[in-house]
């Protein structure tokens, strides 16, 4: 199979066209067949669902090119599971999850010529996403839905690549308790966009929620969790009902234990805390781990010891290791890494 002839390493984090997607419907009480099919439009009533009262979830994951040339995707089990779950908090009926992995399988395999290739930096990103799709007037769910997988090829989804951010701790919350922040609806991201482009007016990277009902613990960003070092080389995620469950650093803290010996605490963060740690990064699917060098609040600057030139010596060899895995380069845990035939 012969490549696109893309610059692979200077991709961004856009959308860019492929060939296939994947569409199924939900009509009658039931999901059909689906399939793979080269129209990207949606077609819909000005009243569905998802316009008026944003019934919509989502999720993110990536396909990559091993150093053995297979395309592998990685734990999409854990994407069907957490899709199930986010479609359930918004009465969206479930799309089940075995038929979930087959549908992304579908669409790697009919885009791998936008696989990026081994070195290149480069993955496919996979965007399976669910919504109501009929007409909602009054507020209640919808009947009909769609579920869509579409794939574009990116790359690092800050600019800059690994150079570390300067994020703030921001004055709006991202999730109540016991509302919606640990599932991925578009909701949450929506309510994020005015402070986001106000971080970037004022010069910052990214936005570091707190919680919303104290507002004295480190929750997460808009699009990642966070992940913590320690100056005793302790690697600290924050715990909360409120923070989106990611896949990305519940692999890094398995790695943190197993494949680096490290010791590991997943529990409440405080604020309070932030200046005593020697590393911060972001972890996520686009994200992978993107080094935060400085954190603002309110004009107060914690300066990580890590500094502003490079990625934290722990975060470093994280971000390796877990790349590693991804494209083969060192053994993953059984059921980690799906290959494509
Ligand atoms: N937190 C939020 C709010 C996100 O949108 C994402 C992205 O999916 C993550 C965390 C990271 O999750 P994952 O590692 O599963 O991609
Ligand atoms: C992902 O990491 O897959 C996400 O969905 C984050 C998104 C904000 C790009």
């Amino acid at each position: 199979m012969e490549k696109k002839n893309i610059d692979w390493a200077n991709l961004d984090f856009s959308y860019k066209k492929t060939d296939y997607r994947f569409v199924a419907n939900y009509k009658d009480g039931a999901w059909d067949e689906g399939e793979l099919t080269t129209d990207a439009m949606v077609v819909m009533s000005e009243c569905a669902g998802v316009l008026q009262y944003a019934q919509t979830v989502f999720e993110g994951l990536k396909a990559y090119t091993t150093e053995d040339g297979k395309i592998v995707i990685f734990r999409p089990d854990l994407n069907a599971k957490r899709m199930a779950e986010s479609a359930e908090r918004l009465q969206i009926p479930v799309y089940p999850e075995d038929k979930f992995i087959e549908a992304v399988e579908k669409v790697v395999k009919a885009n791998a010529a936008y696989v990026p290739p081994y070195g290149s930096g480069a993955s496919l990103y996979l965007r399976p996403y669910s919504f109501g799709i009929d007409p909602v007037i009054g507020v209640k769910p919808a009947n009909e839905y769609q579920f869509r997988v579409f794939a574009t090829p990116v790359g690092p989804y800050f600019k800059g690549g690994i150079k570390p951010l300067t994020i703030r701790i921001c004055d709006f919350d991202r999730a109540a308790p016991r509302g919606t922040g640990h599932i991925k609806a578009g909701l949450n991201y929506a309510m994020s966009l005015y402070a986001i482009v106000d971080a970037h007016e004022k010069g910052f990277d990214e936005n570091m929620y707190l919680d919303a009902a104290t507002r004295t613990k480190v929750e997460e960003t808009g699009g990642a969790n966070f992940l913590f070092v320690t100056k005793d080389g302790t690697v600290v995620t924050p715990k909360s009902d409120s923070i989106l469950p990611s896949i990305t650093r519940r692999s890094l803290i398995y790695v943190a234990e197993h494949y680096l010996g490290l010791k590991v605490e997943h529990r409440e963060v405080y604020k309070e805390e932030l200046k005593d740690f020697a590393e911060c990064g972001l972890c996520g699917t686009a994200a992978v781990i993107s080094p935060v060098g400085k954190i603002v609040d309110h004009g107060e600057e914690i300066c990580l010891p890590s500094g502003m030139n490079d990625m934290g010596p722990v975060c470093k060899k994280l971000y390796q290791t877990l790349l590693d895995i991804q494209h083969g380069k060192i053994e993953a845990p059984e059921g980690w890494i799906r290959v494509i035939e």
